[in-house]
């Protein structure tokens, strides 16, 4: 994965998770990482050697400050989102709102703030879900909120293109990391709703953050460079079937 040697890229979310699988492997290619997060000792863990910050990305004015001071960046994988169940009808306004929040508004705003701060040639990549391209019972507000972060990278590639700045969304589905866990402890059967995770797709098993890792590289690096305003599925081929 050559392509990221030498690039200064952000990545949120990168205490955890597919955030922090990311993160370990853009290390590894060569990148240079300023790596953000709420929690200072999750982001150190991922990696001692890079910048850390300790940024609330729903924040306005955080983010903003954040912005004054970020060096030039290549690139951002902003992976940093929350899940909340619940159906239209179950989920309150707030519950609502704090989607939209945790999973838009974050990603809104460090593109907002720092779309000026990235250089010329520059990729950004953006983390939606499969569950903001088809409807499943029991996750609305989570998945409404993807489907906007799914046209935030349309409208952003179409904004950023006289720059050669270029932006996709990648739509994963089930993962097992820490955000597949808080919303198995709220299940009266975990081990039965982890196997039908495993088993809604035709490849018959759960991705790795490691997989989705890699598809955030492709997109970051000198291998894509035509590729932009695109929402990529990576769900064993859920997305494809009925
Ligand atoms: N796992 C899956 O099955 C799956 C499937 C499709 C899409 N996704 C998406 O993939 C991304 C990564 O999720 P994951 O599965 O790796 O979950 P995760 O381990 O829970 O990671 C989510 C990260 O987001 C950070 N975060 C949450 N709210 C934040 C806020 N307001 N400001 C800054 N950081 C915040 C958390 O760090 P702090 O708490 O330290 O801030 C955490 O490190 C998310 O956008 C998620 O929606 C996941």
């Amino acid at each position: 994965m050559s392509g990221l040697r030498g690039k200064r890229i952000l990545v949120t979310g990168a205490g955890s998770g597919i955030g922090r699988a990311a993160a370990r492997l853009f290390w590894d290619s060569g990148a240079e990482l300023i790596l953000a997060g709420r929690r200072l000792a999750e982001l150190q863990e991922t990696l001692w050697v890079a910048k850390h910050v300790v940024l609330d990305h729903t924040d306005d004015a955080a983010v903003a400050a954040f912005a004054a001071e970020c060096p030039e960046l290549d690139g951002m994988f902003l992976a940093a989102g929350q899940l909340a169940m619940g159906s239209v009808a179950s989920t309150s306004l707030p519950e609502f709102e704090g989607m939209l929040a945790a999973n838009l508004r974050g990603p809104w705003l460090l593109c907002h703030h720092l779309g000026d701060r990235l250089r010329e040639g520059g990729s950004v990549v953006l983390v939606g879900s499969n569950i903001g391209l088809r409807a499943i019972p029991d996750s609305a507000a989570y998945s409404v909120a993807k489907a906007g972060v799914h046209m935030l990278a349309k409208v952003l590639a179409l904004e950023w293109a006289p720059r050669r700045i270029r932006c996709n969304a990648i739509a994963p589905g089930p993962v097992h990391t820490p955000m597949v866990d808080v919303r198995l402890s709220g299940s009266e059967d975990p081990d039965g709703d982890l196997a039908r995770l495993s088993a809604v797709n035709p490849l018959g098993r759960m991705g790795t953050e490691v997989e989705v890792a890699l598809l955030a590289a492709h997109l970051l690096g000198n291998e894509s460079t035509w590729t932009t305003g695109t929402v990529i599925p990576i769900d064993g081929g859920a997305t494809a079937v009925f």
